[in-house]
């Protein structure tokens, strides 16, 4: 098996001149200082969360933000409005964990009717998946990514220190079965604590068409229980993998194009992918923006790279420009690279 060092090897200029679609008509293709195309917008609706998982959130302390701070749904959907002309493609709804915030569907079918919109994904933690799958499909949800860092009922609960009776397996299986696929389940894998479950979750893919993805722990935040002692790189999780049966690396799922690098398990159908965001940087490729919760738009999830449209949108002043602006500033490269870590939020608080 090859293993392809996926964004490590391209420069952001070798990327840039890659052959890519004609923007349609009356849209821009719009890049940052570095030549990335920009057309994926990740959407936080609330900083809040039903879990505390470990490697995101303290158990207590956390400073939520404002009611009155927080956009609504027709200020969401204003941004989407006035970004979309401007080449932006794909939005991913997230959080906090957005399921929490009341009548998501609503925004779903709110984002749905912008022109230029082609597709739209959520983050979740799944909790609420049974509840709501068919509903934020009927809305026009197109596909949803969910974690799981476990599947055994006392280490859930473990990991996420809330006991919601969250079932990873049921909650998959009701998105698949509302039509919401390819279903992505996201692990994030820390040594001694989940990483003998690697196993069990890449053999998912062999009884179901779910692409299970093995993500790096990030020390970031406020966890004092973790540390880089906890991070297991993902070579190793790919070599473990490999040890299951016939691997060869594939395209992975045909919609979404991120960081991720996908492996086939012969015989299955569904694929177990890797991201590696410590040990193999894909910022080359990076084509995302995010928008907090409280409407700054963040161009790296590290660093403190961010412009506010909560103000020109309120007072009615064109996005346009603060978005350009926004992306002039995208850095190269994360700072988590350099280790600068000290400082940085919890990543509930910029939207995953
Ligand atoms: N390290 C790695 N991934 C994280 N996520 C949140 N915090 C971290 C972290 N410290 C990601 C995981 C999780 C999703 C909600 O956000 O993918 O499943
Ligand atoms: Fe909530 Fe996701 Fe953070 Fe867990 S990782 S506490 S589910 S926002």
């Amino acid at each position: 098996m090859t293993i392809i060092e996926s964004g490590t090897a391209a420069a952001p200029d070798a990327r840039a001149s890659a052959p890519e679609p004609v923007a349609p008509q009356g849209q821009e293709t719009l890049r940052d200082q570095y030549g990335r195309r920009i057309e994926y917008l990740r959407i936080s609706v609330t900083d809040r969360c039903n879990f505390r998982c470990v490697y995101c959130m303290p158990l207590e302390g956390m400073a939520w933000l404002p009611k009155a701070d927080i956009l609504s749904y027709e200020e969401i959907t204003e941004v989407v409005r006035q970004l979309a002309p401007l080449g932006l493609r794909r939005l991913r709804i997230t959080g906090g964990e957005p399921t929490i915030r009341p009548e998501l569907a609503r925004l779903v079918a709110m984002l749905r009717a912008v022109p230029g919109v082609e597709d739209i994904a959520l983050s979740t933690n799944g909790v609420r998946l049974p509840a709501l799958a068919e509903l934020l499909r009927a809305a026009g949800l197109d596909r949803v990514n969910m974690s799981a860092d476990s599947l055994r009922p006392d280490r859930i609960v473990w990991t996420a220190r809330r006991d919601l009776n969250f079932d990873p397996i049921r909650s998959a299986q009701a998105a698949e079965n509302a039509g919401l696929g390819p279903i992505k389940i996201n692990v994030v894998v820390m040594r001694g604590i989940n990483d003998d479950e690697i196993e069990d979750f890449a053999r998912l893919t062999l009884a179901h068409p779910w692409h299970v993805r093995f993500i790096e722990l990030m020390p970031v935040g406020d966890m004092r229980a973790l540390t880089w002692d906890h991070v297991v790189p993902t070579d190793e999780v790919v070599a473990r993998i490999a040890a299951l049966g016939d691997v060869t690396e594939t395209a992975g799922p045909a919609r979404g194009n991120g960081p991720a690098v996908y492996y086939r398990i012969a015989g299955g159908p569904g694929s177990v992918g890797v991201i590696s965001p410590l040990t193999h940087t894909y910022c080359a490729s990076c084509n995302r923006v995010r928008l907090t919760a409280d409407g700054r738009l963040r161009t790296c999830l590290f660093g403190d790279h961010e412009v506010d449209l909560r103000t020109p949108l309120r007072t009615g002043v064109p996005l346009g420009p603060s978005f350009r602006a926004a992306l002039a500033a995208k850095p190269l490269e994360h700072e988590l690279l350099q280790m600068r870590v000290g400082g940085l939020r919890a990543l509930s608080q910029v939207g995953g």
